[in-house]
């Protein structure tokens, strides 16, 4: 035991019930961190300390400020904090809720030129959202903060932004050779963490609502599982092997172990040796490494209940068939365990899927077309050209992945029709992902029986806005006559139709913003909040839009 132990990283609240919550935090020497009475001893992976405090018996509903002690001594907050106290609010039965979702967003300082717009100097990238978002509650009243926050994907980008990051990789390494900058092992992994999520606004942010994430792309590789091709090309890379172990072992640490209840990390084998083991980086190793070689075994996806609802988190990333012609999003265990878990009497079901189920038609249909040209319907030249396109151009969303998709849209058709339950009032889909922001509406084929509203409901980035040019490219996808032609291409080279159609609601929406899903009993709600440049003091958020769901 060290006198001397601090926080490096957290409190972050994760998993959070009627009785229970989790935090997570990340320490600098071996301690045992102390929250509410509850203590636990913390594990070492690759000489970083780590401990997920477990509390139970709390009271539903109720509302629990907290500090946090290191081997007794109080590290949290800090003493020249001036952000509220951090707290662990439970949840109750029927109240209402509010959870935030979105995804991308780098890490860079709020200082010129980071936050000038994309267009007026290439490293801009305006205000993160997620820190406005914590400005204004600090400004406002507890009972109209979020309870949760979904991230959904690019939580740390291995090959943007960072740069103080950058700085100890170019300090570390040479650079000159692939892959340059981005990141190749554990510990330049927690340098991307620590840049991410040690912004004291944040910090507090995450400290107090109910974090949940899935990891998209970027947190491993621009394009990753894209196709067969990228990964066999990524194979013969000397330094992927290294970078995807590294990729898994910190993912599972700093993203995953919060998402489980206490009841999950339990059964959880791979947990039981990790916790409170001084040498867990072996075991954890081990673990990476065996999904490295077959790819199976592993589920990420999992699933969140708050209050009458239920959240599934669809992995739709780092479980994907690549096989063509059998192209799948997750293997068909993982996909059974979603099946499983989309049974039952909710007040709402919504979906979290990194990438968009449903895009603009116009894209949907192009993304269709680029799978069966790529499967050899014009043959393999074409295929060839077809895969170079879909990587140019990340055509890796539901439509591009056709069985799955389909898949989908038949298990939304029978929760909304009454067949795995009482239907939900809403069935949403939450992605982000795109780096713009969307609400469309499903309408099913007549004689389908869904009573359920259902939605795609879109956000994206918390703070990684498109220029000009590439917003442009977005809104053609939402035009009719682009969609008619790329309906009519994809018709031709034998895409199934999708079985739904979709109606554009509200955006597309650009910018850095935060949305937020409100449930209250059988109603639900979705509003967009923008962020609005001005000084420190004036900076809001700015509400888009404010639609009913159900
Ligand atoms: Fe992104």
């Amino acid at each position: 035991m060290s006198p001397m132990a601090d926080l490096v990283l957290g409190p972050m609240l994760r998993y959070v019930s009627e009785t229970e919550a989790t935090v997570w935090v990340e320490t600098d020497v071996p301690c045992e961190v102390e929250i509410l009475g509850r203590r636990e001893p913390t594990f070492c992976v690759e000489e970083h300390h780590y401990a997920l405090v477990r509390l139970e018996g709390l009271e539903p509903a109720s509302f629990n400020e907290y500090e946090v002690a290191l081997d007794g001594e109080r590290r949290w907050p800090a003493a020249d904090s001036d952000l509220p106290p951090s707290v662990i609010r439970t949840l109750g039965r029927d109240a209402p809720l509010d959870i935030c979702f979105g995804s991308c967003r780098v890490a860079l300082p709020h200082v010129e030129p980071y936050v000038h717009s994309k267009d007026r100097h290439e490293d801009g990238r305006e205000f993160d959202a997620l820190r406005v978002l914590a400005v204004e509650m600090t400004r406002g009243e507890h009972d109209e903060w979020p309870e949760l926050l979904f991230l959904l994907g690019d939580q740390v980008y291995v090959d943007e932004g960072s740069p103080r990051a950058r700085e100890r990789i170019r300090k570390r390494r040479g650079t000159e050779t692939p892959p340059g900058e981005e990141v190749v092992d554990y510990e330049e992994y927690s340098w991307l963490y620590e840049e991410s999520w040690s912004e004291p606004l944040i910090r507090w942010l995450f400290s107090t609502v109910s974090v949940s994430m899935q990891w998209d792309d970027h947190d491993m590789s621009d394009d990753w599982n894209i196709s067969r091709s990228w990964l066999e090309e990524m194979n013969r890379k000397s330094w992927w092997h290294g970078r995807a172990v590294a990729g898994t072992m910190s993912y599972w640490v700093y993203q995953h172990l919060g998402n489980l209840s206490p009841r999950e990390l339990d059964e959880d084998d791979l947990y039981r040796r990790v916790r409170g083991n001084v040498h867990a980086t072996a075991e954890l190793r081990e673990f990476a490494e065996r999904i490295r070689v077959d790819g199976n075994g592993s589920r990420w996806s999992f699933c969140r209940d708050v209050g009458g609802s239920r959240a599934i988190f669809l992995d739709s990333r780092a479980g994907r068939v690549l096989q063509e012609g059998e192209r799948s999003m997750v293997d068909e265990e993982e996909w059974e365990w979603i099946v499983e878990h989309a049974r039952g009497d909710f007040d709402h079901l919504l979906i979290a899927t990194t990438v968009p189920f449903l895009l603009s038609p116009g894209f949907h249909h192009l993304e269709a077309w680029n799978e069966r040209v790529c499967d050899g319907a014009w043959g393999p030249l074409a295929a060839r050209g077809a895969e170079k396109l879909r990587r140019a151009v990340d055509f890796d969303h539901w439509a591009s992945f056709g069985g799955s998709f389909q898949l989908l849209r038949e298990l939304i058709e029978q929760v909304g029709s009454g067949r795995r339950g009482k239907p939900p009032a809403s069935i949403v889909v939450l992605s982000g992902d795109v780096h713009h922001a969307y609400l469309a509406e499903i309408g099913f084929r007549p004689g389908s029986g869904v009573e359920s509203a259902a939605y795609q409901a879109v956000c994206s980035p918390y703070r990684n806005p498109l220029d000009d040019k590439e917003r442009r490219v977005i809104r053609a996808g939402f035009s009719r006559p682009f969609s008619a032609l790329t309906g009519a291409a994809a018709r031709a080279v034998g895409a199934e139709d999708p079985g739904i159609r979709w109606r554009l609601t509200d955006g597309p929406y650009f910018d850095n913003q935060v949305a937020t899903i409100r449930v209250d009993g059988r109603h639900a709600s979705m509003k967009l909040d923008k962020t609005i440049a001005g000084d420190e003091d004036e900076r809001r958020l700015d509400c888009v839009f404010e639609r009913r769901l159900a």
